[in-house]
């Protein structure tokens, strides 16, 4: 049935191109049945390709052959069409369509392609369930809107590798088979089959080698990079993923961020047709986690978090106490509003939402037209009241709501609590955007279980130099050369300026409890690197993926990425990962101890 495409078949224009300019003349077209509809001695057939929708006519004027052929084709066919565009009649023009004031009257079609009858419909926002849509994603990529988000993606990418050539950047490829890099996650392990027992890791970015290519003096690096990390995923989180990465010599902080503006300037113009003012506004780590609760706020809205703590210095009430003295905090947000938009259902629900951020309670004050409720206030006396209400500036129709307990715990729940509240009052326009720089994050993370320092970004990142003393004494008091760009309260991307001195490098190691031989093992190569004159270079590097998504007004990084994986890491498609024949294992000279069940 299928017919073939010959050397005469050469198309004229893509589907959605077609307007009232091309009236008389003829056309060829190619791409997928939408829908057929048999009016009897009419048939209308929408062609679809990756611009649009043109309309195919036949009728009574229409050779028989290619009529009853015409009669034949269902959804999703493949056809190749010629004829000759006309204007369609008065009644028949459909403004909601770009194509929608003219038709190709057909003289000559062949089928390319049968098609079964798809497992869902290929139109825009279907309402088909995530794991059907990602088992058949090339059917999924057809629809409208996810051909679209595609389309938008490359045209970023174009406008990306564009603005870093203008300015001087080298577009450079690093090795994607590397030794075990030192970032937060897991790293994915490929064995090597020459080498029995040995393992390369896939890079969890390119940190090092884009250093290392400042020491060799490019001066400006830009890539495109793959990235892998085996963690746990999230809506804005995949196993792969995709950098803009950067990194420049000579520079200090202010240069990487001047370049990267001078990027988001670009890409909001060229992109969404939209002037973003510079510079944009910057916000010490410090001060967002005492404002916000989180190192990438929100600025969509207020909601800001208070410390009540000195004004229930005093307290009796024996949570509030309790905090307080076991060297915590007691903090509140105003929910401006939310007093009458939420019922008392919605607070409880709240509450509930405050202890997967393992706040142990929520306590709040509720003003409904003027009417106040409260799970707390009896436990306080009337001055301790007044004053929170004071501090909250407590009004008509506000709701507060109050976490105590230790500094990271509030800081996290009550963070988590205002976007969450935002979300539901309709505050979070996605179109609507707030950027910001967050800087001077701390050098090292404490984990009390395993009872030693991380690094907050990477062990490449410099301390600033005003708080270099306090790396022998109070390794938490450091702060870092480090800084995050955030849009939406979502971390954009992030970077730092790295260290590029041998000395302060085997410190930061030493911190890390790392040893000598470890250090040696690990990063030998960089250090004997860092021997051969080191330029001071810093860089960033933005989550392609995330960029893209916040752009669109998006919510899920996968509906940018062509194939992307689900929450459990698996490829629906292809059903990967999979088990492996014994022949490959044993070449790799590997034994599996363990087996997933089928
Ligand atoms: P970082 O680890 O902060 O820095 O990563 C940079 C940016 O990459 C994005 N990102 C992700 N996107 C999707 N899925 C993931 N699993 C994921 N993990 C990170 C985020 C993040 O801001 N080498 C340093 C950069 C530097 O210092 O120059 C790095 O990788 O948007
Ligand atoms: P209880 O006496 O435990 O019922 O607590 C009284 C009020 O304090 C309730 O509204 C609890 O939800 C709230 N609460 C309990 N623990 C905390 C906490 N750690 N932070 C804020 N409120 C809390």
């Amino acid at each position: 049935m299928a017919e073939l495409l010959t050397n005469l078949d050469k198309r004229t224009k893509y589907c959605g191109l077609f307007t009232s300019e091309d009236i008389g003349k003829r056309a060829c077209v190619m791409g997928w049945v939408q829908r057929q509809r048999d009016l009897g001695k009419l048939i209308f057939i929408d062609l679809r390709d990756r611009t649009g929708i043109v309309q195919l006519a036949f009728d009574s004027d229409t050779d028989k052959e290619i009529f009853d052929k015409a009669f034949g084709i269902r959804a999703e066919y493949v056809l190749c069409a010629k004829g000759v565009v006309r204007a369609r009649g008065e009644g028949a023009v459909n403004k909601d369509r770009a194509t929608g004031e003219v038709e190709i009257f057909v003289d000559e079609l062949k089928i390319l392609s049968a098609a079964q009858t798809p497992p869902f419909e290929i139109v825009e926002n279907s309402n088909v369930k995530p794991e059907l849509r990602l088992k058949y994603r090339y059917l999924d990529l057809r629809r409208p809107d996810m051909m679209s988000n595609i389309l938008n993606r490359s045209k970023i990418t174009k406008i990306v590798r564009d603005y870093f050539a203008e300015q001087g950047f080298i577009e450079i490829e690093t090795p994607n088979l590397i030794k075990p890099t030192p970032e937060g996650a897991r790293d994915y392990l490929v064995p090597s089959r020459v080498h029995p027992g040995k393992f390369y890791a896939l890079p969890q970015s390119p940190q090092l080698y884009k250093q290392l290519l400042m020491l060799s003096g490019f001066d400006r690096y830009m890539q495109i990079a793959r990235c892998f990390r085996d963690e746990d995923l999230r809506a804005d989180r995949q196993p792969e993923f995709t950098q803009i990465d950067l990194e420049m010599s000579f520079v200090t902080q202010d240069d990487v961020i001047e370049v990267t503006e001078g990027f988001l300037k670009r890409i909001f113009k060229d992109f969404l047709g939209r002037k973003l003012e510079t510079p944009l506004m910057r916000m010490t780590y410090a001060e967002a986690m005492e404002r916000f609760g989180s190192d990438k706020p929100d600025l969509r809205f207020g909601f800001e978090l208070k410390n009540l703590s000195s004004l229930l210095a005093k307290t009796e009430f024996r949570v509030f106490k309790g905090a307080i003295d076991a060297g915590g905090s007691v903090r509140g947000i105003n929910i401006k509003g939310g007093g009458a938009a939420f019922s008392r259902k919605e607070v409880d629900s709240l509450g509930e939402f405050a202890k997967t951020y393992r706040a142990k309670g929520l306590a709040w004050a509720k003003n409904t037209k003027g009417e106040i409720s409260s799970s707390y206030a009896k436990f306080l006396t009337e001055e301790e009241n007044k004053a929170i209400y004071e501090a909250m500036g407590f009004e008509e129709n506000d709701l507060i709501l109050i976490v105590a307990d230790k500094d990271h715990v509030v800081f996290d729940a009550l963070g988590a609590l205002r976007c969450e509240c935002a979300k539901r009052l309709g505050l979070c326009d996605p179109m609507n955007f707030k950027l910001l720089w967050v800087t001077e994050f701390p050098l090292f993370e404490y984990d009390e279980e395993e009872g030693r320092y991380y690094a907050m970004h990477h062990p490449f990142t410099s301390p600033m130099d005003e708080d270099l003393e306090y790396m022998d004494t109070d390794p938490l008091k450091v702060r870092s050369k480090a800084y995050d760009i955030v849009i939406n309260g979502t971390e954009a991307g992030g970077g730092s300026i790295r260290i590029h001195s041998p000395e302060i490098q085997q410190k930061l190691f030493d911190v890390l409890g790392l040893t000598k031989e470890e250090t040696q093992e690990k990063f030998g190569f960089l250090l004997e690197a860092f021997k051969y004159g080191t330029p001071p270079h810093g860089g960033l590097a933005f989550g392609l993926d995330r960029l893209v998504t916040l752009l669109l007004g998006l919510d899920d990084i996968r509906n940018v990425i062509a194939f992307p994986k689900v929450q459990n890491a698996t490829e629906l498609m292809t059903n990967c990962p999979s088990f492996t024949d014994e022949k490959s294992l044993d070449e790799l000279s590997i034994a599996v101890t363990r087996k997933e069940e089928e």
